[in-house]
């Protein structure tokens, strides 16, 4: 790690620093001031953090550090659905709406505080009927509907622990999670809607569990006319489950280290990881991150565009934003169907305001065009945040302009499944750089080391690592402790994150993309994010992803896969230009040996280029576990 990075070639130098209204009506408005206030007292910062929410008893102690085992809000009582539900449906907020949900067509639906609360509590009770215990696993298959929503907070209500699983996974993936996890539940519905077509998703369930002999029961959301038959002896009907019960139920009394769910996260290599969290910490964690970086207020309408089966919709769909009040909304529509303008429709018919999606939707809008966006009042927006990926200055650019009309600051969220929580970021009305994701927010030590763990000179590469504990962090890997424990080993008494990245002279911190994307070309280290945001940067190309080859002379050369934005072609001119122009961007090592015009690139259903598939493609070799992979 020992290459100097020009973090010109790869950031910008431009900054842009919100109005300053953002600022002074901002939850942390002095970054420094509150960041300070953090480290001289970790402890009382969360603490005071925790104590905006309720709990059934206050905790002993509020950070018990073991290496590498942490325990938050020792013995501290809680219910997180309390927080999320019962302390806005009892209060004032009771008729505050909760949840908005549009689906294909003219569907829709919304929800209040109090109809949500009601609504949690009668599947919980009938989750109860039919057996469902604390710490029992369920296995959530859902598509994004709200059922979904009110199935992961009723599990939360009893004590049972959800293992949400994106409802694009096939059969092979979900039975692999069901099993790892003992589910003896499964919630799925008959299909999910997508691009004007039912997706039957129980077809999939059905031959998932064939193989999974901790199921009992499995709970079906039914859409479809004519209902689809269920078989009596497992199967159940979702709303069947709630008849005769009562309204009320009590949430369980849990312990702050009690499990609240599992989530699975593909491993670079290997089988997918169960990232283990518990029900204290992620709270404070995701209500804290929520409120600040967000910065949310009373009247916000705020959209996430993830789906609750990712740790995004689980700390920013649901309990991160119930936790702290907002009203959410969600959708089952894709952002290009019936046509590219179909977001910035729902934006401006919602009135949203804070809008928060991913780097590759991002690109996508800028390969379709400005004309999209530009037919719709965008006028609602506020805040617009990015997660997933590193935002390229490009991305970043255009979302400010084209979105933002250069009003929005961007926060672009740097975080992972295992943190639950947002790590790094550049808070509302501090300046932003494009290419940077920021700075650690209050409550969290982040640095970028070399292997030793010495911190790196400024623009010299080196590992993003995290230096304390923090609430939200997930406490094991679901029977296998060994993997939980190498993310605290690879470097002692530090969280390895398994990502690069590069900081600048005001300690901004750009993340390249992963520790396991880098490639060595003649003795360089080259980040694969480099590359690409130098070969997105080209008014040619809308995304483009980088692998290296094995070469006897260079050990590796750079081979880039492009797609070409609306109104250019493929040709042997605009290969040599692509070439020339990382060349200059990035310097001749980081010059791509070979670039192939492409149509599509292997993506993660979350968004992420699976650079290891399009590696084996290309030497003609297994890509191993592909169970993440979209299409
Ligand atoms: O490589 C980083 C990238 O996504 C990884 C975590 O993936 P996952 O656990 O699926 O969680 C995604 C949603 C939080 C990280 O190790 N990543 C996530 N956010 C960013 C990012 N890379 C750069 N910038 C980001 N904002």
């Amino acid at each position: 790690m020992a290459e100097k990075f020009d973090v010109k070639s790869i950031g910008q130098e431009s900054s842009y620093s919100p109005d300053p209204s953002y600022k002074q009506n901002a939850w942390v408005r002095d970054y420094n001031w509150t960041y300070r206030e953090f480290l001289s007292n970790p402890d009382e910062f969360w603490g005071n953090v925790a104590r905006e929410l309720e709990w059934y008893k206050p905790w002993d102690k509020v950070r018990d550090w073991n290496y590498p085992y942490a325990k938050w809000f020792v013995n501290g009582k809680l219910n997180i659905t309390y927080n999320c539900l019962d302390r806005h449906a009892l209060g004032k907020n009771r008729n505050k709406i909760a949840l908005i949900w549009r689906g294909e067509g003219e569907a829709g639906r919304f929800y209040t505080y109090n109809q949500l609360y009601k609504a949690v509590m009668r599947f919980a009770n009938g989750l109860k009927k039919i057996g469902v215990k604390r710490g029992d696993c369920v296995c959530i298959y859902m598509p994004l509907v709200p059922e979904q929503i009110i199935a992961m907070l009723a599990c939360a209500r009893i004590g049972a622990i959800h293992n949400v699983v994106f409802a694009g996974f096939g059969a092979g993936a979900l039975n692999f999670r069901m099993n790892d996890a003992e589910a003896k539940f499964v919630i799925t519905a008959d299909v999910g809607m997508r691009r004007g077509k039912a997706l039957p998703l129980k077809i999939i369930v059905d031959e998932a569990i064939t193989n999974a002999p901790s199921v009992e029961r499995v709970i079906v959301l039914r859409r479809q006319e004519p209902p689809i038959e269920l078989h009596q002896e497992i199967e159940v009907d979702f709303n069947e489950i709630m008849e005769g019960v009562e309204v009320d139920c009590k949430p369980e009394v849990m312990d702050a280290e009690d499990l609240l769910f599992y989530l699975y996260t593909s491993g670079s290599t290997g089988a997918p990881k169960g990232v283990v969290h518990t029900c204290g910490g992620y709270m404070v964690g995701v209500y804290h991150t929520m409120k600040c970086v967000f910065d949310l207020k009373e009247d916000d309408i705020y959209w996430c565009t993830a789906d609750p089966g990712w740790i995004t919709g689980h700390s920013y769909i649901v309990y991160g934003p119930l936790c702290a009040g907002a009203t959410v909304f969600i959708t089952e529509r894709t952002p290009d169907f019936p046509d590219p303008g179909a977001w910035w429709r729902l934006i401006e018919e919602q009135c949203i305001t804070i809008f928060y999606t991913a780097p590759t939707a991002i690109r996508m809008f800028m390969k379709l065009g400005e004309e999209w966006p530009n037919k719709y009042d965008l006028s609602s927006l506020r805040i617009l945040g990015s997660v997933g990926e590193p935002l390229n200055p490009e991305a970043f650019e255009w979302h400010y302009q084209v979105i933002g009309k250069t009003r929005c600051p961007i926060v672009d969220t740097w975080w992972q499944t295992e943190a639950g929580m947002h790590m790094i970021t550049t808070l509302v009305g501090e300046p932003m750089k494009p290419g940077f994701a920021g700075k650690a927010i209050p409550g969290v030590v982040a640095d970028v080391v070399d292997k030793n763990g010495r911190p790196v000179q400024t623009g010299q590469g080196g590992f993003l690592v995290i230096k304390e504990p923090w609430p939200s962090m997930f406490r094991t890997v679901l029977k296998n402790d060994e993997r939980y424990r190498k993310y605290w080993f690879t470097i002692p008494n530090t969280y390895t994150a398994g990502d690069l990245a590069v900081k600048d002279t005001d300690g901004y911190i750009m993340v390249l993309g992963r520790a396991d994307d880098v490639i060595i070309v003649a003795g360089h280290n080259i980040g694969t994010a480099e590359v690409e945001s130098a070969l997105v940067s080209h008014r040619a190309v809308a995304e483009a992803a980088a692998i290296g080859k094995p070469d006897p002379l260079k050990g590796n050369i750079l081979k880039a896969f492009v797609i070409l934005r609306v109104g250019h072609t493929p040709s042997d001119k605009l290969r040599s230009e692509l070439i020339h122009h990382v060349r200059m961007t990035l310097g001749p090592i980081a010059m791509p040996s070979e670039i192939e015009f492409v149509d599509s690139l292997p993506k993660t259903r979350s968004g992420k280029i699976m650079r290891r598939v399009l590696k084996a493609k290309e030497l003609g070799i297994d890509p191993g576990d592909i169970s993440t992979l979209e299409d």
